[in-house]
């Protein structure tokens, strides 16, 4: 799970109804959370909403949010004071706004919401999003209403299907949530407790899904999990499937040109998913694979269950099998207990991974998580002094392995017009943003290009066919 995106959902339909209500998603955290924003979004249109990119039209406003550390639910709540300040002044006006807080922050505060935010008249935890029109219903008839419960139907089961113009509309690659929710229990992790314990969809409904988004046009699919390889399920002939199973059965579906999955554990990376990158050429060559520290003695602090070693063996055997994958992860710095030779550790198992795209955090105190109630936290400025340090060393690997592409050929999917007229912006195998001169009418196309340049965050590419006999 990268918890790296904040965005809004784009408005996707022209307002075909002058009495239809607007709804404005503010995403916060995960992809997890922007696919259930999609979805949610989705319930809402066939209760006649319309989705608005201008949060000042829009009649109820939902900010999906997360949790994962401690300043995501700060922002939450001052957003929500300033949410309170215009339903005030709409009020004043005659005008309703509705206020609806989703995802983990909804689930682990629920009721303190309402006490801390009076203003808001729904909260709705991540299991019970199908039930969230009903929800609004209920509020608009007085009291707020607070649903987190772990429902006991699957929600993908009554969310409504999402209709092809739609999808099109949202452009040539898609998320698919395939599982959802955490047994591991690392001490530092809210997860297991705001999105409970692991579920994973069915593959007839994961399969019925991923054509009905390559039938909308989709070339490229991003599997969910916040364990994903965890993803488990009963296979069409009876057997256990795992998630490399499930990919080799997706591969199979005629136009999807790119898969990936994220977020995966080192513990479930079976040899089956391991075989999966070795045999299916639009499984893309890249992998987020959080290894969280290097220390042994910190790694079993955190309850990774497994050590540096370990893990280094594993994605040698990865390599092996896929040599041209590039690694992404996840690191915290400062778990409590974490001495300056553990740090040390952490910085030479990057230098022996090195990695393509990484992420690191200062380790943020979970209340309610084992490691909260470690002795020996560490100081903050021990942490910020860390994390820079760490972020130079990644930072410096991720430059160099942009500029380890530059000079090749590769295949770059069209995705979206590209700021200056000409440009269209494209997706690398290894997840680069890559801008090339071409046509808007070769999105969802794949065409070969040659690197001929970085920038701080993306490519610079011509079309190959431009440099044959240059
Ligand atoms: N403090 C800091 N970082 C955290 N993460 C998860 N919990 C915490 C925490 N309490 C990081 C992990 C995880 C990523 C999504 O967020 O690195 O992989
Ligand atoms: Fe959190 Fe660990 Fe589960 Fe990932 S594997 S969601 S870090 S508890």
């Amino acid at each position: 799970m990268n918890e790296h995106v904040s965005l809004s959902l784009p408005a996707e339909e022209p307002v075909q109804r002058t009495n239809s209500r607007k709804v404005f998603i503010k995403t916060y955290g995960c992809q997890m959370n922007v696919y259930d924003s999609t979805r949610m979004g989705d319930a809402l249109a066939s209760e006649g909403y319309v989705t608005t990119e201008e949060m000042g039209e829009a009649d109820l406003i939902l900010l999906n949010t997360c949790h994962i550390r401690e300043k995501a639910a700060d922002k939450v709540y001052s957003a929500l004071g300033r949410l309170r300040d215009m339903k005030k002044a709409r009020a004043a006006e005659g005008r309703e706004l509705m206020i609806g807080v989703a995802g983990c922050v909804a689930q682990a505060e629920g009721e303190e919401i309402i006490r801390r935010a009076p203003a808001v008249d729904v909260v709705i935890g991540p299991q019970t999003y199908h039930r969230l029109p009903e929800a609004l219903r209920q509020a608009r008839n007085g009291k707020p209403v607070v649903d987190t419960e772990y429902a006991l139907e699957d929600k993908f089961e009554h969310l409504p299907a999402t209709d092809r113009s739609k999808i099109r509309a949202r452009g040539v690659t898609a998320f698919l949530t395939v599982q959802e929710g955490c047994d591991k229990f690392c001490t530092f992790c809210v997860v297991p407790y705001t999105r409970g314990s692991e579920v994973s969809r069915p593959v007839g409904q994961i399969v019925d899904e991923a054509q009905r988004l390559v039938d909308g046009g989709v070339r490229e699919i991003t599997l969910l999990g916040q364990n994903v390889n965890a993803w488990r399920a009963k296979g069409p002939l009876g057997g256990e499937w795992s998630l490399g199973d499930l990919l080799y059965r997706l591969a199979e579906i005629p136009g999807l040109a790119r898969l990936r999955y994220t977020t995966s554990h080192p513990r479930d990376m079976d040899d089956r998913l391991i075989e999966a990158h070795r045999d299916l050429r639009n499984l893309m060559p890249y992998l987020h694979l959080p290894v969280q520290a290097g220390s042994d003695r910190i790694l079993k602090a955190m309850n990774r269950r497994h050590t540096g070693a370990e893990y280094l063996r594993l994605i040698e055997r990865i390599r092996t099998a896929r040599p041209d994958i590039a690694m992404s992860g996840d690191f915290i710095v400062g778990f409590p207990g974490e001495t300056d030779e553990d740090f040390e550790d952490t910085l030479r198992i990057v230098e022996e991974v090195n990695y393509a795209q990484a992420y690191s955090f200062k380790y943020s105190t979970r209340p309610g998580t084992p490691g909260a109630d470690l002795a020996d936290q560490v100081p903050e400025e021990v942490k910020a002094e860390r994390l820079e340090r760490l972020q130079g060393l990644l930072l410096k690997q991720q430059g160099e392995f942009a500029k380890s592409c530059v000079g090749k050929v590769i295949d770059l999917l069209l995705e979206k017009p590209g700021r200056m007229p000409g440009q269209v912006i494209g997706r690398s195998p290894w997840l680069q943003s890559v801008n090339v001169d071409a046509k808007t009418s070769q999105i969802g196309d794949i065409i070969q290009v040659r690197i001929i340049g970085t920038g701080p965050n993306s490519l610079f590419a011509e079309p190959a066919e431009s440099l044959i006999g240059a």
